[in-house]
């Protein structure tokens, strides 16, 4: 172990001029005229791993490659297989204008890197591919194998992966699958992601007049759509914060008391964050803390709006349309196309008949649960302990990874959610960063990760 970490020590310039390099590639899947990036992405990565000795397989799908980069199975001994998953795509980094540098040059400030996709996720699963690097190049036998996964479509809902893996089952069957793509509830404070909230997404369109009108000369004899959008969205959520969809919160599980204890030990300083946030006062559903509210209770957000004239100064019209992108972030036990249906109704019995209502439902994901006190869990707390020098605190997480109920499903294996990101890294925001200091720690975690995976499969038996 000790020439793995030396090795990591010693090379962590080099890695770090790597990652750079993985950053600079402008993968942001949602949008179309990248399509080309996250092709030379994802070849530029198939080409690392090659060079680092893996075997290596880029597989198309209709949409962005899925990379897959192996440890060399060694015929006759069967060792434990675990799966490392991480995405090279990006969110986009709109608006440019308030990045303090381009996005996809990333820039190192002391011990901060810069650039989209830096946290999320290029810098948390590059911190994995270098601890197999050092085991590697260090002659150190792994105890177990490894299969990274690496896709690209993530952000926008790892909609063609859930067929890969039941394409490839067999190869992929493991014992478990490892996942940095979450937080740190503070630097220095590791943590064991056991819960995610799933996502619900949606798209809705007004349409009033079949073309925008002069606003003075037809005003008040048609409805504005815009204004209509409006008072439409408005009716989805209370001043209490709760959302007033019937039906939305049928499934949701309640949080137990235990639960509730734990969270209130998570630490939280309401102004500090209220003040980091840039709001004036705190926001949330009543009778919850903001703890809960973020990560244990269900939301709707509308994540765009767009009606109207945009450009400089004014113009007076009566757009013909108005339009919305919402999502709704679930919880346990709740379902996205339930949940979908359930938003749909309420919106059709709203809308009034002087405008047309048009929904696009688009990508969802359940939520995710998984117990803490596993074999596997409890082996990651202390490879989590040993990387970063502290005890580690169990933590539920408001953001969504699409792939993992799918992994349960198809693979039979559970997922350890070992986050390295920072409350202040920035991402889906301008200026997103990674810090090198929990990048360091990321590779110590992925160096004393293996040994501690492999003795507790010893004691779990395989799901299958
Ligand atoms: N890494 C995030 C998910 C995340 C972040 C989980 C922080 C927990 C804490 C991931 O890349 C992400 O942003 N996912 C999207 C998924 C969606 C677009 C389907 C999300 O949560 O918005
Ligand atoms: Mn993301």
């Amino acid at each position: 172990m000790e020439t793995v970490l030396a090795y990591l020590r010693d090379h962590e310039d080099r890695f770090i001029q790597e990652l750079c390099d993985y950053i600079g590639f402008p993968s942001v899947s949602a949008q179309p005229a990248h399509r080309g990036d996250l092709s030379a992405c994802a070849h530029w990565l198939r080409r690392h791993c090659h060079d680092l000795g893996l075997e290596v397989r880029l597989c198309t799908t209709p949409g962005h490659p899925i990379l897959l980069a192996g440890t060399p199975r060694r015929k006759g001994r069967r060792k434990p297989h675990f799966l490392v998953y991480g995405h090279y795509d990006v969110q986009p980094p709109e608006p440019f204008e308030l990045w303090n540098s381009p996005p996809f040059e990333p820039r190192r400030v002391g011990r901060s890197l810069f650039g989209r996709g830096a946290s999320d996720n290029k810098g948390q699963h590059w911190a994995h591919l270098k601890a197999v690097e050092a085991y590697r190049r260090t002659g150190t036998e792994l105890p177990c194998d490894l299969t990274f996964l690496i896709e690209g479509e993530e952000e926008v809902g790892s909609s063609h992966l859930s067929a890969f893996l039941r394409d490839h089952r067999a190869e992929l069957r493991c014992d478990a699958v490892v996942i940095s793509d979450t937080g740190m509830p503070a630097r220095g404070l590791p943590a064991l992601t056991y819960s995610l909230r799933g996502i619900a997404a949606l798209e809705l369109k007004l349409t009033g007049p079949d073309r925008d009108l002069h606003s003075g000369i037809f005003g008040g004899s048609v409805d504005n759509p815009a204004l209509a959008l409006c008072q439409l969205l408005a009716q989805l959520r209370d001043r209490r914060g709760r959302v007033t969809i019937p039906g939305f919160y049928d499934e949701v599980a309640p949080l137990t008391l235990h639960e509730r204890k734990a969270l209130r030990r998570l630490p939280f300083h309401a102004r500090q964050y209220a003040r980091f946030l840039g709001v004036p006062k705190l926001f949330g559903e009543r009778g919850f803390t903001p703890w809960e509210q973020r990560t244990a209770r269900p939301t709707i957000e509308i994540n765009g709006l767009t009606s109207g004239y945009q450009g400089a100064g004014s113009k007076t019209i009566i757009p013909t349309c108005a339009s919305a992108k919402l999502t709704l972030r679930l919880v346990p036990n709740q379902q996205p196309e339930r949940t979908i249906r359930h938003v749909v109704r309420h919106l059709r019995r709203l809308t009034p008949p002087t405008v047309r209502l048009e929904v696009s439902a688009g990508h969802g994901a359940e939520p995710y649960l998984v117990s803490p006190t596993s074999g596997y869990a409890q082996a990651s707390l202390r490879a989590l302990r040993s990387a970063f020098g502290q005890t580690p605190v169990l933590l539920r997480e408001g953001g969504s990874i699409p792939i993992v109920t799918a992994f349960r499903k198809q693979l039979g294996a559970d997922s350890l959610l070992l986050g390295l990101a920072l409350p202040d890294d920035n991402p889906h925001s301008p200026n997103e960063k990674f810090d090198l200091d929990n990048f360091a720690a990321g590779m110590r975690l992925g160096a004393h990760l293996w040994p501690e995976l492999a003795a507790a499969s010893a004691k779990t038996p395989r799901r299958d």
